[in-house]
């Protein structure tokens, strides 16, 4: 396709990030409630169970707590797609109904919801975006890809992907975005994570069970040529994955087992918390450091971390590190707290929520972390 003269004149190559969109489900858990529900089927099953369990051949499930989850990971609640089965203890995980092909399916029902918004902001028409990334930790089916249904739905020509890089997929989503305005195939790329995470969770996990919730981000990544105003330049992006089987999710197309089946447990989300903690700590905030260096950028003034929201605990650490003091909530912001762990959106919603307030020239680091293990860093500074 030929260019025209404006478009051509518009393109400088040089990526930003011109608006981003949020998308939060109505309904939310609270650790009260998801604690009610999971000791509930615990007694059942130890109920149930109550002979091979006295006779020293089971194990009866331990109970779990909210004093716990809040302690061990800062999350005190969760939003949700589908909260009434979730909470049901002869169910346990969300019931949405399967739709017709003709309908709109629903991780691409909230990838659209967040993308209008972040559209809306940045004052864009669909139809002058070139590409659609749908970056997220699963995909609800194997294809059509997703992102071609949300660029379908929003009526964005040109071509959508899907990438998965579980926890880190919206900063590998920003880099792959960037990289295509600085080598001038697109001037204007959304970045879309719809995070059904309640999906992937084990709900009779007491260990896991507190940790996700569902949301839907997008990220308006564009050349700063046709850029509104008020952006953020983007300074540099850096990715790493290194293996690791500390989170892992073996659900895939090889293995169709029902989720009610013994052994199906491994088909959803499971972790060595502990391990993660402390491998992944090191290793981000060294990256973070590294990568300020190379950007000739001071860490210690740095206006504003927006991470990963996995674990407060964590946060908390890897802030100390980059900055060289314990941070305060206004450098480092949770959105853990009310969000639970969203996956790849989590440093995107604290981005959304928490950016407005800086000024021109404030400089700050969005950050995702998780499994693969893989990691994004996205430095950016506020303009206009
Ligand atoms: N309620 C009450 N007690 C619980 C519990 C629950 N829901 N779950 C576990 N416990 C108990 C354990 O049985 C253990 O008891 P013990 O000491 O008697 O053996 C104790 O609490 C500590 O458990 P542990 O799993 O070691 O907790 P933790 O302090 O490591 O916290 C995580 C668990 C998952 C919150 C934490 O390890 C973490 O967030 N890790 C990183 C996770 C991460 O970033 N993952 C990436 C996903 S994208």
């Amino acid at each position: 396709m030929q260019e025209t003269q404006s478009s051509t004149a518009a393109h400088t190559g040089r990526p930003v990030i011109s608006a981003t969109g949020l998308f939060t489900p109505a309904e939310s858990i609270t650790n009260a409630e998801l604690v009610a529900s999971f000791n509930a089927f615990a007694e059942r099953h130890n109920a149930a169970h109550a002979d091979a369990i006295a006779a020293g051949k089971a194990e009866a499930l331990a109970y779990s707590s909210v004093e716990f989850i809040e302690k061990a990971s800062g999350i005190k609640a969760r939003h949700v797609m589908s909260k009434a089965p979730i909470l049901d203890p002869d169910v346990m995980c969300p019931r949405l109904p399967e739709r017709g092909n003709d309908e709109v399916s629903i991780m691409a029902e909230i990838g659209v919801a967040a993308a209008r918004q972040a559209l809306e902001r940045a004052g864009r028409d669909a139809k002058d975006v070139d590409a659609v990334l749908c970056a997220a930790s699963n995909m609800q089916r194997a294809y059509p890809a997703m992102a071609i249904e949300i660029q379908q739905a929003l009526g964005i020509e040109g071509f959508g992907l899907d990438m998965n890089v579980a926890c880190s997929s919206a900063t590998f989503g920003i880099q792959t975005a960037a990289d295509y305005i600085r080598a001038g195939n697109a001037k204007s790329v959304l970045v879309v994570s719809p995070e059904i995470t309640s999906g992937h969770l084990n709900w009779r996990d007491r260990d896991s069970h507190f940790i996700f919730g569902d949301v839907a981000t997008a990220v308006l990544v564009e050349d700063v040529g046709i850029a509104p105003a008020e952006h953020w330049d983007i300074l540099g992006t850096k990715l790493k994955t290194v293996f690791s089987n500390n989170i892992r999710n073996n659900f895939g197309f090889l293995n169709r087992a029902a989720p009610e089946t013994a052994g199906a447990a491994d088909k959803l989300f499971v972790q060595e918390g502990r391990k993660v903690f402390k491998e992944v700590v090191p290793m981000v905030a060294q990256m973070i450091l590294d990568e300020a260096a190379r950007l000739g950028i001071d860490p210690e003034r740095l206006r504003r971390l927006w991470l990963h929201q996995a674990n407060a605990g964590m946060n908390r650490l890897i802030a100390h590190k980059v900055l060289g003091h314990e941070a305060s909530e206004d450098e480092s912001p949770t959105v853990l707290d009310t969000y639970g762990n969203t996956s790849s959106a989590g440093s995107i919603i604290a981005f959304h929520q928490h950016s407005d307030d800086l000024v021109t020239g404030d400089t700050g680091l969005i950050c995702s972390f998780g499994a693969g293990y893989s990691a994004g860093t996205v430095f950016v500074r506020k303009r206009g």
